[in-house]
């Protein structure tokens, strides 16, 4: 889903973190996804798209709050990812603050950001 959504090319997503990530995934009523993120053992959060007429629904907050709440399970409390920085906003309203300079990655321009989780008052 995040390769059609996003338009990478295949061999760029798929990796050898996906056997070891927690993937969440958001489905319709036929069991089609149409959400997708994922979390690595060291806090990473990547892959996150939500199918363009899903938008805006609450659908991107739910995925990066259960993958929030996996982490907290954990007794992590840091997490980081690499926005594309027309999410930038998205991810600032959980807390995850901008590190550093925009880079390239898979053509697309990219921030870094973390979040220190016990310092965010969003989530609970
Ligand atoms: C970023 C993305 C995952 C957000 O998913 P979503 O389901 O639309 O997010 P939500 O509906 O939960 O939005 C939560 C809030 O963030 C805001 N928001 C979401 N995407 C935003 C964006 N790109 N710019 C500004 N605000 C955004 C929403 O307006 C909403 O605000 P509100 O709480 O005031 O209503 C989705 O837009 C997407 O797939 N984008 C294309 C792929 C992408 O950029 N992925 C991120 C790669 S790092």
């Amino acid at each position: 889903m995040f390769i059609r959504e996003q338009q990478i090319p295949e061999e760029l997503e798929w990796d050898q973190f996906d056997a070891v990530s927690v993937h969440a995934l958001a489905v319709n009523n036929a069991g089609q996804p149409v959400g997708t993120a994922r979390l690595l053992p060291d806090g990473h959060i990547g892959r996150m798209a939500v199918l363009k007429e899903w938008r805006g629904q609450g659908l991107g907050s739910a995925l990066l709050t259960t993958l929030l709440r996996v982490l907290i399970k954990r007794r992590q409390f840091e997490a980081q990812l690499h926005a594309q920085t027309s999410a930038i906003p998205f991810y600032k309203k959980f807390g995850f603050q901008v590190v550093g300079k925009e880079f390239m990655e898979a053509g697309i321009p990219h921030v870094k950001m973390t979040l220190s989780i016990k310092q965010s008052t969003l989530i609970i």
